[in-house]
């Protein structure tokens, strides 16, 4: 069983006091003796030795009660599951983490219970491709527990959330930390029409000749190079059959980025795998959705390929032109996320939509500028980056909002054509949402770069969180679904 402490606490109380009492005091002995503070995610394990009918009771601290937050709630659940875990622990009962003293609703605190147990015990093992060894040591039940019978309704509809989010993002991490000859532009399809299958939603996979046919002259201008099919995946989820204006999510699905011919450095390159991040998260996203019936429109997008150096391959000088017939020059082959996004940006104004939103690991750029604590966000309108900024917040993916400002355009004028594809070292990543901007219109819009936050460490300067594991985080997962939950429109 596990149960909390808020940083300072002297006198245990609610369930945590409850099952103090019933140990005759062994958890105010720990407190006494200092051997627990409360701090955030430390922990300490007792065995009741008969007193209560559990194993052992993991006392997890909640940090100080002015810097709770939901995040706090997700990271002790994963601090308090992983102890649990290591001791070999099958099942757990948890109480719900800030459900009480700490001022979250029940739900939200629930969620979190929910998210960061599952989260935090997320492996990547890949069956038939990397066996995990000492896959006996895991949790495979928890349950929530709450006294008042009466607010039961509200822990399972939370929890439920949670679930149908964290499961979700352990798809978007698998995906993503798949290699790139398992995770091919074919699987990401393959995924796409399994979560339509399960959710009702309706799916349609485009291949190389349909892409020309809808002259999607950037995205094949990166696929060219490739041997393995590229795809381009509309997924879309209206349960009501709403005909309002949809939310259009877009993910960018670079399964492998060597470069191309604009071939990048050999250190490091296996992590090009991830470069499909962003379409992991917003499949993740749908497949979340779907899984809570969400009562609302909304589209996804997901333009796939590799990006090869070939004999067919595209070359720096090239001039292409794009879906909505805007020209590119092409500076750098490895500037290829812009390209594939530009054509899926075109098509999202198709549906006339209420907001698109974008994720992509789109530049180096945006590591250096934010590291890895935040993804950045460039929006066109102020009420979608609020929305951005509440759910990232609350989903533990903090963010910073960076300058759409056309002063960088100068930066991406070329003779030859409408815009070309690199705009230099300085503010590299603000010239590629610059670029971007090119192909959405006016309407409400906003790209995010997750190239600082989609891969995890464990040593600095990474963030320290008990539910990330070394690879993809996840990222954009739970942002997604917390803006279209509060979205009022679909
Ligand atoms: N996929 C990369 C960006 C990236 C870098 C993601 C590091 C994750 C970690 C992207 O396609 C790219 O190569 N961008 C170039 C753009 C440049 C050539 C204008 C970059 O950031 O160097
Ligand atoms: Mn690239
Ligand atoms: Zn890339």
């Amino acid at each position: 069983i596990v149960v909390n402490l808020f940083q300072g606490v002297t006198e245990p109380g609610g369930a945590t006091g409850a099952v103090d009492k019933a140990l005759d005091g062994a958890i105010r002995d720990l407190l006494a003796n200092g051997d627990i503070r409360g701090d955030l995610n430390k922990t300490a394990m007792l065995y009741p030795r008969g007193a209560i009918p559990a194993r052992r009771v993991i006392v997890v601290g909640l940090g100080p009660e002015e810097k709770f937050d939901p995040d706090a709630v997700r990271q002790a659940a994963a601090a308090a599951t992983r102890k649990a875990r290591d001791a070999g622990a099958h099942s757990l009962a948890s109480i719900v983490h800030g459900g009480g003293r700490g001022g979250l609703s029940l739900a939200e605190a629930a969620q979190a219970v929910v998210e960061g147990t599952i989260l935090g015990l997320y492996r990547y093992d890949a069956p038939g491709v990397i066996p995990w060894k000492g896959a006996e040591r895991q949790v495979d039940s928890l349950t929530l527990v709450e006294f008042d019978t009466a607010k039961l309704a509200e822990v399972e509809a939370g929890a439920k959330v949670g679930l149908a989010v964290a499961e979700s993002t352990c798809l978007a991490r698998d995906l993503a930390n798949q290699p790139a000859n398992v995770a091919t532009p074919t699987r990401l399809a393959e995924t796409a029409q399994g979560i339509a299958a399960e959710y009702a939603m309706a799916c349609q996979v485009f291949d190389r000749e349909q892409m020309a046919e809808q002259k999607m002259g950037a995205l094949l201008s990166v696929a060219q190079g490739a041997v393995e099919p590229p795809k381009f995946i509309v997924l879309e989820h209206n349960p009501d059959g709403s005909e309002h204006a949809p939310f259009v999510l877009v993910g960018k699905g670079i399964t492998f980025d060597t470069g191309g011919i604009s071939l990048k450095p050999v250190k490091q390159m296996e992590r090009m795998r991830g470069d499909m991040s962003g379409a992991a998260a917003v499949l993740g996203a749908m497949q979340a959705i779907g899984a809570m019936g969400l009562p609302k429109r909304v589209v996804a997008l997901v333009p796939a390929t590799e990006n090869m150096p070939s004999g067919a391959a595209t070359r720096p000088g090239d001039i292409i032109t794009a879906m909505n017939g805007v020209t590119i020059e092409i500076i750098s082959t490895d500037a290829e996320g812009r390209l594939i996004l530009a054509d899926a940006l075109a098509y999202a104004l198709r549906y006339e939509p209420a907001a698109v939103v974008d994720v992509a690991t789109l530049t180096g750029a945006i590591e250096v500028a934010l590291g890895h604590y935040m993804t950045g966000v460039y929006a066109s309108d102020d009420w979608l980056w609020e929305a951005i900024q509440v759910a990232g917040e609350t989903a533990g993916e903090p963010t910073w909002r960076m300058p759409l400002r056309p002063m960088y355009d100068r930066q991406i004028t070329t003779p030859f054509a409408d815009v070309k594809n690199g705009g230099g070292r300085p503010g590299g990543s603000v010239t590629a949402a610059r670029f971007l901007a090119k192909f959405v219109g006016q309407h409400a819009w906003a790209h995010l770069d997750i190239a600082g936050t989609n891969w995890w460490e464990r040593d600095l300067p990474y963030p320290k969180k008990p539910y990330y594991v070394r690879g993809n985080t996840g990222v954009g997962v739970r942002t997604l679904v917390g803006v279209l939950r509060g979205w009022e429109g679909g």
